[in-house]
């Protein structure tokens, strides 16, 4: 059976908060995508996400929680990750800190590391949520482990339906791509994973920054393929093969593509980044022979953008 898909009331969310703290899994909107919910404090319900998802275990989670003051409990704040959740947070970053010994944390949310990646999430749903339960939150995207990132709870129901109990509904969310994810666990920061806050932000508190793509471990969890739709993915388009479907960035597309969508005609990159995973599924269909994308700017939320298009046309793993 499905599960319900809500529109977020707050007695919903007092229904939800229920259900986290009975051990149950629910889906809810963030500031970045949809989260699959458990409370991070019950290893029980935090080993549900890694079976609902398909995810491998050695791939750590991300815990929510409402505030700094919050987030102290569980990770050891040192002064960057305090500038760092001065600027940013609420929002989209999470930070990879050492855990606390007595945090109280699923220890399957770490995956055996000893960091814990944390963030406040801005979303009034998502905050309403915390508050209400009062407990951390576990919550990877709502996802199929490997597939297309949801940014609405019809996708998350598509994905996900039979593992939650319930689907927090609040719309498409705003920004579209994941949480920038920063490791200050180390001697210099480093971005794992780039997203909602950009690399340039990042350097304007910290200056020159680790970026990924270098040499050094990235978040575990950032397999070659990820993100992907059945179709294949060609990257950096600029003529038509037969049959594909365009997706298109700037003003003008290239002629003879059997259909197109605009990820943003004005060649806005956070209005590309909102459309991204939502048109990816839109055009995953069996009429089209493939998916094309148009270059995209390296810059900004470009990256972030780029980095999920990469692993959505790079090889499957099976
Ligand atoms: O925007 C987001 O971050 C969304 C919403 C729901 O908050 N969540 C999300 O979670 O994207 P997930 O599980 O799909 O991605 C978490 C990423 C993975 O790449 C994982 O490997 C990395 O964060 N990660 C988690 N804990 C880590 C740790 N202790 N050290 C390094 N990387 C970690
Ligand atoms: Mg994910």
């Amino acid at each position: 059976m499905s599960a319900p898909i809500v529109p977020a009331s707050p007695a919903v969310v007092e229904r939800a908060a229920r259900l986290l703290l009975s051990g149950q899994l629910v889906a809810f909107p963030t500031e970045t995508v949809y989260g699959l919910g458990a409370d991070a404090t019950n290893e029980r319900a935090v080993a549900a996400i890694f079976a609902a998802k398909g995810r491998p275990r050695f791939n750590p989670l991300i815990v929510h929680v409402t505030s700094l003051t919050e987030a102290e409990n569980f990770a050891v704040f040192n002064p960057d990750a305090r500038r760092a959740t001065a600027r940013f947070w609420p929002g989209p970053l999470s930070l990879a800190l050492p855990r606390r010994a007595d945090s109280g944390l699923s220890l399957l949310a770490s995956a055996g590391l000893d960091t814990i990646a944390i963030r406040a999430p801005a979303h009034p749903v998502a905050q309403a949520l915390l508050r209400e339960t009062g407990r951390p939150i576990a919550a990877p995207s709502a996802n199929r482990s490997g597939r297309v990132t949801a940014t609405e709870a019809a996708h998350v129901a598509e994905e996900l339906g039979d593992c939650v109990a319930l689907i927090l509904d609040d719309g498409r969310t705003p920004v579209g791509l994941e949480s920038t994810v920063l490791d200050l666990s180390g001697e210099v920061p480093a971005v794992l994973r780039p997203g909602g806050i950009t690399l340039e932000q990042l350097t304007e508190l910290f200056g020159p920054i680790t970026a990924p793509g270098s040499a050094l471990p990235k978040a575990p969890g950032m397999l070659a393929s990820h993100y992907a739709p059945a179709l294949p993915v060609r990257l950096d388009a600029v003529e038509a093969r037969p049959g594909e479907v365009l997706l298109a960035f700037g003003p003008s597309a290239p002629p003879d593509f059997a259909g197109v969508l605009w990820l943003s005609r004005s060649g806005d990159l956070a209005e590309a980044a909102a459309n991204l995973f939502a048109m990816l599924r839109r055009v995953d269909q069996p009429l089209f022979t493939g998916i094309a994308v148009m270059p995209i700017p390296e810059h900004g939320l470009g990256r972030a953008i780029n980095d999920r298009l990469r692993r959505a046309a790079a090889p499957r793993e099976g």
